[in-house]
């Protein structure tokens, strides 16, 4: 029996799944809510959902081993606090599905290093890191592909700077299923219209980001009260007095887009919002509007128990994992890697 064609021929009648995750190299910030969790929690109730902790893609950068450690659980905490629902999302480590590191293994091998090459995001890290880069670097987005292809997942809800990984990972899939057999759903990218590129505070040009070297830059999903007044406060504006929404003025943009997200308003509401005001109160407006939005959120992570993420992520452990499990099988059986027994 065909097992590939028919756990295939299966997902077509199952509704469809989704699969993202987070890496713990920094805490969570605005940019990773608006850009990809919040999408996560609006698209659960109409698929399958899968939301990991990739903590092997952590370690493709210096991290200190405690804080890793301590960081993947609070990611954990914080997709249950923003809303991913563990009753019918699955959420779980990436190491603790050892699948994910073998999938990884063997889409490396039909990997071309010019494709890896290619990769902004390696490029730019290169760039950070000079010669100590790791080899572990250059093959993130292989172990991103077996993230994605191991739960046959149709769509990966993420912010715009994972498209070309996404790329690489549809390429990854055709070329097996050409080669090998039909094995792999090809998935589609989800990159939201709005919110898909949150700048930083401190310099629109620059996506907001975990390692960006001014902390003002980035608001913190755990940030507190304070820090989100002084962080806004500090936010770099356009010259000129005008707050609409206008390409040619990022700065102002910018804070206008975290806005309409935070509050749900349509563009012109939030431009009539604001007319006749100024900088300063667009920029106090805006700090109220994420203190009110954190605050919720901020208290669900302190109401989370060890023991009941424990068992959240255990339980996502298993069912991953089963899923994980009889994809990896069938790729063995498809590139003949099989064991003792004759079959894997
Ligand atoms: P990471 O941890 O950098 O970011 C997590 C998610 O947040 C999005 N994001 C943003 N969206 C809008 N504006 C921003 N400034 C911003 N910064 C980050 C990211 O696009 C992402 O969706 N390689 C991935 C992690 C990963 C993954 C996967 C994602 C590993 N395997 C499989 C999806 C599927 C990463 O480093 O994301």
């Amino acid at each position: 029996m065909d097992v590939g064609i028919v756990g295939l021929r299966q997902l077509e009648s199952m509704p469809k799944r989704i699969f993202s995750g987070v890496k713990p190299t920094g805490p969570l910030h605005l940019g990773n809510y608006l850009g990809a969790l919040r999408n996560w929690v609006e698209l659960q109730r109409q698929y399958e959902s899968f939301f990991c902790i990739v903590n092997l893609h952590a370690i493709t950068i210096p991290v200190d081993p405690d804080y890793l450690s301590a960081l993947t659980l609070e990611i954990a905490r914080l997709y249950v606090a923003a809303g991913i629902d563990p009753e019918i999302s699955t959420i779980f480590i990436q190491s603790d599905v050892p699948e994910h590191a073998e999938l990884a293994w063997i889409l490396n091998c039909s990997t071309r290093m010019s494709e890896l090459e290619r990769m902004t995001q390696y490029k730019e890290q290169a760039r950070k890191q000079r010669e100590s880069i790791g080899a572990g670097l250059f093959e993130y987005p292989v172990l991103m592909a077996a993230d994605i292809l191991l739960y046959q997942t149709n769509l990966v809800p993420v912010g715009e700077d994972q498209k070309q990984h996404l790329e690489l990972t549809r390429d990854l899939a055709i070329r097996f299923n050409r080669d090998y057999g039909e094995t792999f759903q090809v998935p589609e990218p989800y990159i939201p219209k709005v919110g898909a590129r949150i700048m930083s505070l401190s310099d629109p040009l620059k996506k907001m980001s975990k390692s960006d070297d001014d902390p003002n830059g980035c608001v913190m999903l755990l940030d507190d009260a304070d820090t989100v007044r002084r962080k806004f406060k500090r936010a770099v504006t356009d010259s000129g007095t005008q707050i609409k929404f206008d390409d040619s003025r990022p700065a102002i943009t910018n804070l206008l887009t975290i806005y309409q997200l935070l509050t749900g308003k349509a563009p012109a509401d939030v431009e009539a919002h604001f007319t006749g005001k100024g900088y300063t109160q667009l920029k106090q407006d805006l700090a109220e509007v994420t203190i009110e939005f954190l605050r919720p959120l901020q208290e669900r992570v302190r109401g989370i128990s060890a023991d009941d993420l424990r068992g959240i992520l255990e339980h996502g452990r298993n069912k991953a994992q089963g899923i994980a499990r009889a994809t990896l099988a069938q790729v063995m059986t498809r590139r003949g890697v099989v064991g003792a027994s004759g079959s894997n």
